[in-house]
């Protein structure tokens, strides 16, 4: 039998939502990871540093007993955001980076942001302090195939943007495509990229080919196999641009299974179980500790988390639940369609 033991994990982009659905998966996350960088895409959004206390403390009030776990928190940046309430929010320590949702782009994103030089002051801001802003890299124009919209966001977006303000630390989240490998890999010591459990798994043909599956889509939405191969050899690389953000998305079966599903994969509940497996199959395990455990931190100058976690490989499948019960309804657990051995222990 083999044993894992990792300093435990920390997961550095997630939706915990809020109410009823934040009851249902908080305990999904805190169960194996120490502290997650928490999306902003409420509704309404967490826009200031009120907002996000406030979220903070519903967060913590909706933790169970004897779980330890510290949310990170982020604010949603609209064309409003105040320069100043940024600067309060970083002060305070309790807001770790700034969400960039380009309008238009994904889940709750109509607040976000049309024209980047709207936000400019906060921008300037943020790279005088050095605050992080995590970017949804995506394009919306409609003349853009959704395929390549990452591509397009790198060279129009984000690679200008970066020229102009080099100090800006950027997390670009969710990479999918090798373009995205690439880029965040000569960015220097300002530019990281997280990739999620469910982009390495997956690829476009298990979302649409022998019938259309709803649980496999998010946003950005999974591309070809070479990009899929790009992803693991970057997650696997030990290369610390690149660490650990599963993007876990719940919604209830009712709005994926629907003639206009929502996009997000719900992997909190058996993520680290499915990353074994996959370093295992890269000949890897040796680099999983620094994918989940070691780079993140790194770059948002955070300690390493001093807990730990095992994993055993054992000849047994790991079971999960098929849904998490929430109180507005079923929310189905990522099925990567393999069976998996890594079994999380304590
Ligand atoms: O698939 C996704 N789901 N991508 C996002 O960017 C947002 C997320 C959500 O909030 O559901
Ligand atoms: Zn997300």
């Amino acid at each position: 039998m083999q044993t894992l033991t990792l300093p435990r994990p920390d997961d550095w982009h997630l939706h915990l939502r809020d109410g009823a659905m934040l009851q249902a998966v908080l305990p999904e996350t805190a169960r194996h990871f120490a502290r997650a960088i928490v999306m902003p895409n409420l509704v309404p959004p967490v826009v200031t540093l009120d907002d996000a206390r406030a979220y903070h403390d519903r967060i913590m009030a909706t933790l169970p007993p004897g779980m330890a776990f510290q949310p990170l928190m982020t604010l949603y940046l609209t064309e409003g955001t105040d320069p100043a309430d940024v600067e309060r929010a970083a002060a305070s320590g309790l807001v770790k980076a700034v969400k960039l949702y380009p309008a238009g782009a994904t889940t709750n994103s109509q607040s976000g942001v049309r024209d980047l030089a709207k936000v400019m002051p906060v921008l300037e801001t943020m790279a005088r302090i050095g605050l992080p802003l995590c970017t949804h890299g995506e394009v919306t124009t409609p003349e853009v195939d959704i395929f390549d919209r990452e591509a397009v966001f790198i060279d129009t977006v984000l690679d200008p943007l970066r020229r102009r303000l080099p100090e800006l630390r950027v997390v670009m989240e969710h990479i999918t495509t090798e373009e995205g490998v690439a880029y965040a890999a000569q960015g220097g010591e300002n530019l990281a990229a997280t990739i999620t459990t469910h982009h390495l798994i997956l690829n476009r043909n298990h979302i649409l080919a022998g019938g259309i599956r709803p649980h496999y889509y998010c946003l950005p939405v999974a591309k070809r196999e070479r990009h899929r191969l790009a992803l693991r050899r970057a997650a696997t690389s030990g290369n610390p641009c690149y660490f650990l953000g599963t993007d876990s998305a719940p919604h209830v079966d009712a709005l994926k299974e629907a003639a206009c599903g929502c996009a997000g994969c719900f992997t909190a509940t058996n993520t680290l179980s499915l990353l074994a497996h996959v370093f295992e199959e890269e000949s890897a395990l040796d680099r999983l500790e620094g994918f989940v455990a070691r780079h993140g931190p790194a770059f948002y100058r955070l300690p390493v988390n001093t807990a730990t976690i095992t994993l055993e490989k054992r000849p047994d499948p790991c079971t999960w639940p098929e849904k998490i019960v929430s109180g507005s309804g079923p929310v189905t657990v990522f099925n990567p369609g393999f069976p998996v051995h890594w079994h999380v222990v304590t």
